[in-house]
């Protein structure tokens, strides 16, 4: 098993001399737990994908402690500095043109790398210390749901890394924003997150495009099959558009867990959870990869998860639950 580590002085001093001799580190950040290596060090970065089990096509976050660091690993244009002064540090990642010194490994190959500045202050602390970029994807298995607390790193990669920085649960509970900003015809979201599509378009003055795929087209157009499964649980989820009635859960099995966005009226049970008592957004991120990963645990043979709705963070919301999801049901 690995070892969760306090964030004491002395903790902390130790760990980013661990990464500068290119161990790996689990480490908090304010979106998700990560699991961080010298970004500048390729052998060190190969670690993260065996220890994930990640396949080399998939690059990984770069993580810097001050904007002074940013031209050392990529070549920001106006947009970027833009957004990363009223951005950083928090939960935006920016993809722009790579610099030398980022091994392939971390980009997969790819001329362009993904960097932001996290908030997390145990995280900062930390890459203040070590003093090199700690690239960092997020800290489970491959495919599994993220995790937001050292625990959930220890149930998912406790064999496999042999340090872990304890933080405490993470206070967003969603993956960064990922804003792709090398395509001259303008920026393009690749993923949603807590920095809003809505409050990036305010910063640029101008109008941005969503993810290439799916996502932005809304669940109507999902069909078993097509989805792009990732932050799953083991068990099958079944995704509602609408409020879930009494009806259905009254029609339903002990076997089947109900997923309510707020704490539901008139309904009450074992098979019955909530996501935040008001059914406030910022909640509902914060606790949805917990609940999902406490409900894998008990055995139940279906989830029915309320999607969110209103955009900004409700996007994010609903773009982890429809990679997690199976089938979406219209009711
Ligand atoms: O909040 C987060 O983003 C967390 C914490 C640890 O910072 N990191 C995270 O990393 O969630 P993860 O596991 O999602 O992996 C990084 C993702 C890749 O799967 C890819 O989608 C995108 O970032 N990415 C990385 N480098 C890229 C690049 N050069 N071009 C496009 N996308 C890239
Ligand atoms: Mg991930």
């Amino acid at each position: 098993m690995s070892r969760i580590h306090r964030g004491t002085p002395r903790n902390l001093a130790r760990l980013a001399r661990l990464l500068r001799a290119g161990e790996l580190v689990a480490v908090p950040t304010e979106t998700v737990y990560g699991l961080a290596a010298n970004a500048l060090d390729a052998p060190a970065c190969r670690q993260i994908f065996a220890a994930k089990g990640r396949p080399a096509h998939d690059p990984l976050i770069v993580h810097l402690h001050s904007l002074a660091q940013l031209a050392d690993v990529a070549e920001p244009n106006a947009d970027a500095l833009k957004l990363a002064r009223k951005f950083w540090p928090g939960p935006l990642t920016l993809v722009l043109p790579k610099k030398p010194a980022v091994p392939d490994i971390v980009t997969a190959g790819l001329p362009s790398v993904a960097v932001r500045i996290p908030s997390h202050p145990l995280f900062r602390r930390l890459l203040k210390l070590a003093g090199v970029p700690l690239a960092a994807p997020s800290a489970n298995p491959f495919g599994y749901v993220s995790p937001t607390t050292a625990q959930h790193v220890q149930s998912g990669l406790g064999r496999k890394i042999r340090h872990i920085l304890d933080g405490g649960p993470c206070a967003i509970g969603l993956e960064s924003t990922i804003l792709d900003l090398r395509d001259p015809r303008g920026p393009r979201l690749l993923r949603p997150g807590a920095v809003t599509k809505s409050e990036i378009e305010r910063v640029l003055g101008r109008k941005i495009r969503g993810p290439k795929k799916r996502a932005a087209r809304g669940v109507a157009q999902l069909a078993p099959g097509m989805l792009a499964r990732h932050y799953s649980p083991r068990t099958p989820i079944t995704l509602h558009r609408r409020r879930i009635s009494r009806a259905a859960v009254e029609q339903g099995t002990d076997r089947a867990a109900w997923v309510f966005l707020a704490k539901p009226q008139g309904v009450a049970g074992k098979n019955i959870f909530w996501l935040d008592p008001h059914g406030a957004l910022p909640g509902v991120a914060r606790r949805l990869f917990h609940l999902l990963r406490r409900l894998d645990e008990k055995g139940f043979a279906r989830l029915h998860v309320e999607l969110a709705s209103g955009g900004g963070l409700a996007d994010a919301i609903n773009d982890r639950l429809l990679r997690a999801a199976a089938t979406v049901d219209g009711t």
